[in-house]
């Protein structure tokens, strides 16, 4: 099969920022998307989004949390499009504050949302592309706060190094397979939803936490459409050739960069 001939995916997470982006782009190859998330009337905006792109799209109910429902997904996706080819385990959820000041329930959720349900959704992709010997993707949305842990956000680093774990293991257990496994690690985004939620006053006191350990040079964000092409590239490579890692982010203003002698 050429890379270029549309596919089937299935992304998570498209109801809003990063995943309707990626399901956009992939409509504009003419694929085939199965839509996930908790909220389905915003995956059917998305949905047509996707239709007007040129691609095919269906709104499907999933919580990440709730490993039936992740079963019930996943046959749902087949039963709709047929058997995919691609997983793009995009959704992600992350509730700030320091260890001690996230409740027990906040710190599970993150976990069971950004690590244990995305490895049952790939573990059920897996046994279907393995029982018709195809060839496939799996993208992992990461995120940079695996290169640069954060403080006020202890349960969604673990849970993104957790998430790399995984892929990385994949990628050996798969190699040769046909079936690749790919970490891609955006930085700042935006526009999204995912802070959204947040209190103002944590918001400043993680802001003036990462400016005083140097980790946040400056405010700056990319689109959403930056990290939905850089999955595009991940899953239109040739046949035999495999992205480990995709790491993107924003690029610094003007005022930070380093002049040069002559300048
Ligand atoms: N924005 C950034 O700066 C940034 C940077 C690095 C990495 N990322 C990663 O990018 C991914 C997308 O985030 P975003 O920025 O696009 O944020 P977003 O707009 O808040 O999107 C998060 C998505 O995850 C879904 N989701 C949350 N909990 C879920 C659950 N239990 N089951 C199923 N779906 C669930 C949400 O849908 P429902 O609420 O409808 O379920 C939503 O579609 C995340 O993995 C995030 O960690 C974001």
């Amino acid at each position: 099969m050429s890379e270029r001939a549309p596919r089937t995916a299935i992304v998570t997470g498209a109801s809003s920022g990063i995943g309707a982006a990626i399901a956009r782009a992939l409509g504009e190859l003419g694929w085939s998307v199965a839509l996930g998330a908790r909220r389905v009337g915003r995956l059917e905006t998305v949905a047509h989004e996707v239709a007007k792109a040129g691609g095919r799209a269906a709104a499907l109910a999933l919580d990440l949390a709730e490993p039936a429902s992740i079963d019930a997904f996943f046959d749902a996706c087949e039963c709709t499009f047929g058997p995919a080819d691609v997983l793009v385990n995009n959704a992600g959820v992350c509730v700030p504050g320091l260890l001690h000041e996230v409740t027990a329930a906040e710190l599970q959720c993150e976990i069971a949302t950004n690590l244990v349900g995305p490895a049952l959704l790939a573990r059920r992709m897996i046994a279907s592309l393995r029982a018709r010997n195809a060839a496939g993707d799996l993208v992992f949305i990461s995120s940079e706060n695996v290169s640069v842990p954060r403080p006020f956000q202890p349960g969604y680093t673990a849970s993104k190094w957790g998430l790399e774990g995984l892929a990385r293991t994949l990628r050996l257990e798969l190699d040769g397979t046909g079936i690749r496994s790919t970490i891609v690690r955006p930085g700042p985004t935006f526009p999204t939803e995912f802070a959204s939620g947040w209190d103002a006053l944590i918001v400043k006191r993680l802001l003036e936490t990462w400016q005083a350990l140097g980790i946040q040079r400056h405010l700056r964000w990319m689109p959403a459409d930056s990290v939905a092409q850089a999955v595009v590239g991940v899953v239109t490579a040739p046949a035999g050739t495999r992205f480990e890692l995709v790491a993107l982010g924003p690029e610094a203003p003007a005022r930070l960069r380093i002049e040069g002698a002559s300048e």
